[in-house]
Formats: C-alpha cells, structure tokens, sequence
C-alpha cells in the first residue's frame, strides 16, 4: 500500500527523481526501526509507531501501563541489566471477537544484549505472535515485557518490503519521518548497507537483487533507524542455501560489532544454529528450553527432531 503523502524533501535525491516518496507509516511493520552507532537520528526518536506506549519511554526507565493490564517497559537499560529483552508470564489470545483461543500461555524469556538469540519450535507454536508482541506490534492480554528499543521488524517475505526501485532509496523509505539532512541520509544508507556486505549495490535496482540480496536491503531498511533489538522472523524461508549462510553471517557480524545490538532470529532450520549465541525452543505457547546451541541440539533431538 502507498501514501500519496510527501515525504520530507531532503530524501528525495535518494529516493530518485519522479519517485513519490510513500508514508512510512504504511511500511510498518515491515521495518519499524533499527543501526549503526554513528546514526544521525535524534535520540529522541520514535520510531516504532506502532508502539505509541514504548516509544514516549523510550528515553526514561521503569515501565508504562499499556492501558490493557499488562505493563510494558520501554527503558534501555544497560548499566542494570544484561539483558535486552525480559518476559514474565506473558499471555496472549488471538481470533475473532467471542471466539478467541490462548496462543501464549505464560512465556518467560530472557536474551542477553548484544547476542544472536534463535528461536524455534513447531509450527503454530506462537513464534511469530511472541515475535510481534516484543516489536509492540500487538499488545499483550497481560504479562510483562521489558525491551530494549528502538526495535525494527524484518519480515520473512523480502518481495513484501523490498519495495522502492532502488536500493539506496528502499533503504532510506523510513527515514523520511525524520528532518534529517541529505549528507544524513546518505551516510545512514550508506553505513547501514555496509553492515550487511551489500554497499556495492547501493544504486541497483532492487528487482535485479537475489532473495538473500533483497533480505539483506530489508535488514539494511531497519538498521538505517537504529535499531537496538531487531526481530527477524524466518527471513532465510525462502532462501537458497548460499543466500541462506550470507543473511545469516549479515546478521552475527551486526551483534558481533555493535556490542549492544540484539537479534533474535526466528527459524525453523536446526542447521542455523551454528551461528546462534544461544536458543530457546517453544511448545504450545511456552518458551520450554533456554540454553547454549550445543544444548538445544541435544534438547531437540531428545524430542525426535532430525538435528
Ligand atoms: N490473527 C490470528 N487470528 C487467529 N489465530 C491466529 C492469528 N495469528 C496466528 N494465529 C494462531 O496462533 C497460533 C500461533 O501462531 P504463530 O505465532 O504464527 O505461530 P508460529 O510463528 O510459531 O508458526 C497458531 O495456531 C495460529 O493459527
Ligand atoms: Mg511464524
């Protein structure tokens, strides 16, 4: 979907001459936030509008009612807590008004900042929902949740947010919410497409890139905000196995090098697990093991599970 909206002017030269910048507002959730620590945004920003409740906290500590029972905290907190994200006893229904049915049912959950943290488990398990509650993309029935923020979203169909002509303007789509200069923009594309080995692309057209190209701009789009959390869900689904490898490499160097950036990379494929700093696995709505990747093969196969 687009928005006839202008954006602001000062992207336009990336955007590309005759391109009618679309609303970033309409790219949510496909990239809510994100990167590098050299950004040129505000501190201030907001940017996961969909997370009104996070986003005014976002700069001060303790927690905020969400106004619906649960309490969401917003605050980074580096110097108290190790840990980026924090879940208690998270529940959560989905479904049709009268008919709803629980999909969580009490997730704990704790990353530690700056790490590659895997999630798995079965189909339906309640990945992607637990996923979309952390990005503050739904709001929680009750329960407890403590990230850092600003979070950006990466979707697993690339074709769905990959949506500008070219690379440098696909990357800058959501900056456009910003009064940020030219120079600004540049270095933030820039810098971001370097974080994920795909700067020499910078002004191709995005149709010409493979799947593991565009999933990479994707990562690029959320990085250009300057994310603290980044929640990739299943992005290596449709992947060859060389793009498969390369988005994931993209990824652990992005934690490696930033210290403070945390992903959490939702898969189904046990072979990923090489490159996680740690996993847990879910069954019916529960986070039921945290540990080591060493650990949630051993777990994993004491289910039955071909790893
Ligand atoms: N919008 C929705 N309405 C009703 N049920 C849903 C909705 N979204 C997901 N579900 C159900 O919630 C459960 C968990 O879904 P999901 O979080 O997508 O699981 P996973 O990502 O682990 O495959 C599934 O049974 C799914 O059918
Ligand atoms: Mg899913």
């Amino acid at each position: 979907m687009r928005c006839s909206q202008s954006t602001a002017p000062r992207t336009a030269s990336l955007l590309g001459p005759g391109v009618a910048a679309p609303c970033p507002r309409h790219r949510q959730p496909a990239s809510s936030s994100a990167a590098p620590a050299t950004s040129p945004l505000p501190a201030d920003r907001t940017t996961n509008a969909s997370r009104a409740s996070s986003s005014q906290t976002a700069s001060t500590s303790g927690r905020v009612s969400n106004g619906n029972g649960a309490s969401i905290s917003s605050a980074v907190r580096r110097t108290s807590s190790p840990y980026s994200v924090l879940v208690h006893d998270l529940h959560h229904r989905l479904g049709p008004k009268g008919a709803k049915r629980p999909v969580l049912n009490g997730v704990d959950l704790q990353i530690r900042r700056g790490s590659l943290h895997m999630l798995l488990g079965p189909n339906g398990c309640g990945k992607s929902t637990l996923l979309k509650l952390l990005g503050g993309l739904m709001t929680p029935d009750s329960g407890q949740i403590d990230t850092d923020l600003p979070s950006g979203f990466v979707f697993q169909n690339p074709d769905h947010q990959v949506v500008m002509p070219t690379v440098a303007a696909d990357v800058a789509f959501g900056l456009g919410r910003y009064n940020l200069s030219e120079a600004a923009v540049s270095s933030a594309v820039r810098s971001s497409l370097r974080l994920v080995n795909m700067e020499d692309f910078m002004y191709r057209a995005t149709h010409t890139l493979s799947g593991g190209q565009r999933q990479r701009v994707a990562i690029a789009g959320a990085l250009a905000e300057d994310p603290k959390l980044l929640l990739l869900d299943e992005l290596t689904t449709f992947l060859d196995r060389e793009d498969q490898f390369g988005v994931l490499q993209a990824v652990r160097s992005i934690t490696q090098a930033s210290g403070d950036v945390t992903a959490i990379w939702v898969t189904h494929r046990f072979e990923e697990l090489q490159f996680a700093d740690a996993a847990s696995y879910m069954e019916n709505g529960r986070v039921v093991f945290t540990g080591s990747p060493e650990e949630a093969k051993t777990f994993m196969r004491k289910l039955g599970a071909p790893v």
